[in-house]
Order: C-alpha cells, then structure tokens, then sequence
C-alpha cells in the first residue's frame, strides 16, 4: 500500500494544506479506506499533526478508517429510491448483518455504507453489491441475497 500511497501524494504539492480533502478522497477511492499508515504519511506530507488529520477527516462521514467488508454493500437512499422504499432496504441489511453503515463485520465478510444517488433513480431502490448493481429491490430480498453471499465467501 506504501508505493500506492507515494504515487497518490506525488500529484500534490508538500505542504498545500488546502489539498488535505482532495488527497484524502483519492486515497479512499483508491485504497478502499484511510489506514493509520496513509494519514501519519499524509500528515507529513502537508505539514499536519494526525490529530489534526483525524479530527478534519471524522467531521466529513463519507471518510472510512477500516477496511470494507469483502462484500461491500452500497445502498441508494436518494430521493427516488427513498420514495419506493429503501429506508426498509437499510434497515433489513442493518438488522441481517448487524453494524451500522460505515462499519465492517467482525469476521471482515460484509460492509456497507448509505449514498444518495446512484444514478439508476427509474429503477429504484436500487443497491450495488462488490460493483453489481441490484434494482427495484425489496427488503424481503435482502436476506436471501445476504445468505447467498455468505456461502460465497465460505465457499471461496
Ligand atoms: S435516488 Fe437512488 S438511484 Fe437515484
């Protein structure tokens, strides 16, 4: 991860403190999360204490300091979606896993996290599991779904 780090913070600039967020999303979206690792190297790249770091990157929900889930849910709850009933999407996939969003199980098997629009609005709710998207899904689905990922990771 060291290397993948390195060629990230060699598009920015040391010490420009305003790209704190910008480097942090690319790292995210490459890496999948912010380790320690990545924020001690951050911080003294831009010149800033990890205190400092953590507490700029907790105020913004959208960062993540674990790993995601080898099954890494996405759920929509935008407006379309909302509308036709993901809110019982969420809570059934809270309830069949057991965290909250942003969270990783304990085994490391599930994540799943909340975002607000997919794109897919016409074909709601709509969720996306490990890049697959999944649409015009009901809550009653979800634990089916949830066990036949389940056999495929203890398959695998
Ligand atoms: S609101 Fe869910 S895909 Fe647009």
């Amino acid at each position: 991860m060291s290397a993948d780090l390195d060629i990230i913070l060699k598009k920015y600039k040391s010490g420009k403190r305003e790209d704190l967020i910008p480097l942090l999303q690319e790292i995210q979206e490459y890496v999948g999360y912010l380790s320690e690792e990545a924020i001690v190297k951050v911080g003294s790249f831009l010149g800033l204490s990890t205190t400092k770091i953590y507490g700029l990157a907790t105020f913004y929900d959208r960062f993540r300091f674990i790993p995601n889930g080898k099954i890494r849910i996405i759920i929509c709850n935008g407006t379309s979606c909302f509308l036709n009933g993901s809110q019982s999407n969420i809570d059934k996939i809270r309830e069949e896993t057991g965290i909250q969003p942003g969270q990783t199980t304990r085994d490391g098997n599930f994540s799943y996290e909340i975002v607000s629009c997919m794109g897919g609005c016409h074909n709601g709710p709509v969720i996306n599991v490990n890049g697959e998207f999944h649409t015009h899904i009901k809550a009653e689905q979800l634990p089916e779904l949830i066990r036949k990922l389940k056999y495929v990771i203890e398959n695998d």
